[in-house]
Parts: C-alpha cells; structure tokens; sequence
C-alpha cells in the first residue's frame, strides 16, 4: 500500500512549503507537521499556532504534533488544534536533540515508559481527538522498545510512526530494519514506516520487506528530490517538465517566505537551508552550494538561482 506521508521537518516543511509542494507535485497524501512546543497555562496564543491556521491548510491534510511531557498542557494544546478542526494530533516521541531530550521530552522520554504510560492515560482522557505517536526505538538503545510496546498497545492509538534509529544515533548510522520488524509484529495499532527513503530503489525495497506496513513517510529524500512520491506511485515514470516544475515550486516558496518573514534576510536564510537539500539532487551541486551560501543579499540570491535554472540540463 502507497500511503505517502511528508515528514515533520522544523524549519522546512512549514505550511508555505506544503502549499507550495501541493501546487507543483503529486503523491503525498498527508503531511504531519512540524510539533509545536506545549506552553503553561490555558490560553493559547494564535501565534503559537500560526503555521497551522486553518485557512492556510487547505491544499493537503495535515496532522499537527506536539512536544511535551505535561498532560495537562497537552490536553490544553491538543484541544485548542481539535477546535480549529483537527482530527488527529500526534505525539512527538522521536526529537533526538539533547537539549530538549535533557529536558524529558522526545527521545528523552522512551526510557521512561511509566511517564509515557500514566502521560497516556490521562491525555487520552482528557483530549476530544484521536491520537498517534511518531517515536524512535529507543533514547539509547533498541531494547528500551520490548517496555515500551506493552504500554502502546494498552492505549487506542491512531497509529505509531516508527523512525527505526535511536535518540543519540541522531541521523547518522544505518537505520535498524531488524528492529522495525519486532515493532511491527508486536504492536498492535497500524504501523507507518519512516526513515531514509531517499530514492524509489530503497522504497521498493522496504516495501517488500514489510508489506503490513500502513504508511511510508518521506522526509529529507523529499526535500532532495520533491518528485520522489511521483515517481513512487508510476513507478520512476514523470509526467511534465522537471526542470520547469521545479523552478515554479522553488519560486513559489520564495513568494511565500516572502510574504510570512518580515525581512529579507529571513527569506534568505531560508532558501539557504533548502539548498542544503536540493544542491544533492544537482550534478554540480557543490559549485551550487558553494555560490549560494556566498550569497549576502537576497537580489544576489536571485540572480545565482536564475543562472542555475538557466544553465540546467539535469533531467531534460
Ligand atoms: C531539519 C529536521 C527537522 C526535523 N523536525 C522534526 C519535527 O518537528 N518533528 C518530528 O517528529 N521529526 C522531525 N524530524 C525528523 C524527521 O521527521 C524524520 O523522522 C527523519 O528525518 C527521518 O526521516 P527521513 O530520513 O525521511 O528524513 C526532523 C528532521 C530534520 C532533519
């Protein structure tokens, strides 16, 4: 089954950027965005839940998480998303970052499945929506998951996204297939796959390793290459101009960030990041890369990107 998901991705897959993918590519059928902190008290501020505004995710379905080891600010949160219209709100288990696993929140919470149990049971309680949980394996090791999978399965959870690496990898080594097996044998709600698919060689791959798995969500081999869910629904065949598709998603996101950052050093800022990813799709990418970071301006921008676009021959 090719459920295709886009992954939360902070400072990437914001709402400007899921309009804009929706606008120029297909195959994504969701996206989960990217979390939103949980805050004291019981008043949410609009501009805490700015990127998730209901008029400016219209253009695919969108399921918003949440960081937090508070129930009652999760279930203050999670109520404030449910009233805007959302159906489903997901439980960030996975952020690998010290800093905030330091703080119990994240990977820092699965060595701790008695927090994550008496969490569960009073959210789920107090919360009108339903539930699901995106996790790692563990904070520090794969075992921590053989008490982590009873508490899951005691709880009616929407599904579990399972990102196969353990906090302190990061997002380095090897993803651990063994270990996503045993989780996907033993855990009783539906099971969605994230984790490294960066071209259709490895999707195919995954896909038949574990065909019970429900979704498969595309995070940074999306952004590297925005055609990948095209080309796994046809099977590497592409309809269109990629060349021309890609310059109007790219110039798309710049009138976006545009119009959502108050300078244009932000919006710079911005596009610099994405380049991170899209230079690795380019035969020259480096040289790219190189250039683009040089650039102080966003006029200087600008002018790089036209003759990168002007000067391309990559897929056509
Ligand atoms: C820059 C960046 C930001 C991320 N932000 C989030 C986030 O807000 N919430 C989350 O659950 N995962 C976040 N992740 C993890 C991704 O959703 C995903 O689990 C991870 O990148 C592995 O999938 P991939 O190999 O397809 O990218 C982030 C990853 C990166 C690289």
């Amino acid at each position: 089954m090719k459920h295709l998901i886009l992954a939360p991705l902070r400072g990437f897959t914001d709402a400007v950027f899921r309009n804009a993918f929706q606008s120029h590519f297909h195959g994504v059928e969701e996206a989960v965005a990217p979390f939103v902190t949980s805050i004291k008290g019981q008043r949410i501020k609009p501009s805490h839940l700015k990127d998730l505004a209901p008029d400016d995710n219209r253009a695919m379905p969108v399921v918003p998480q949440i960081l937090s080891n508070n129930p009652d600010e999760f279930i203050c949160l999670a109520n404030a998303l449910v009233d805007l219209g959302y159906r489903e709100i997901n439980w960030n288990l996975g952020c690998p970052f010290p800093m905030v696993a330091k703080k119990m929140r994240g990977s820092g919470l699965l060595p701790h499945p008695d927090i994550i149990d008496r969490m569960l049971d009073k959210t789920l309680h107090g919360i009108s929506g339903r539930l699901s949980i995106k996790t790692r394996l563990g904070r520090f090791s794969v075992d921590e998951m053989d008490r982590l999978i009873p508490v899951f399965n005691r709880y009616p959870l929407a599904r579990m996204i399972v990102h196969p690496r353990t906090g302190v990898q990061m997002y380095t080594g090897n993803v651990d297939l063994k270990a996503f097996q045993v989780c996907l044998t033993r855990l009783s709600h539906p099971v969605v796959y994230n984790g490294d698919i960066n071209d259709l060689a490895t999707f195919q791959f995954l896909e038949s390793g574990f065909p019970t798995v429900s979704g498969w969500m595309l995070g940074r081999g999306l952004l590297a290459n925005p055609f990948l869910p095209e080309m796994i629904h046809s099977k590497g065949r592409l309809i269109g101009s990629r060349n021309i598709r890609f310059e109007s998603f790219h110039d798309d996101l710049v009138a976006g960030y545009s119009c959502l950052f108050s300078g244009p050093g932000h919006v710079l800022d911005r596009m610099k990041g994405f380049w991170r990813y899209f230079a690795a799709d380019f035969p020259d990418g480096r040289q790219i890369m190189k250039q683009i970071r040089k650039a102080a301006s966003l006029g200087r921008y600008r002018q790089i990107v036209a003759t990168v676009f002007d000067g391309q021959d990559r897929w056509e």
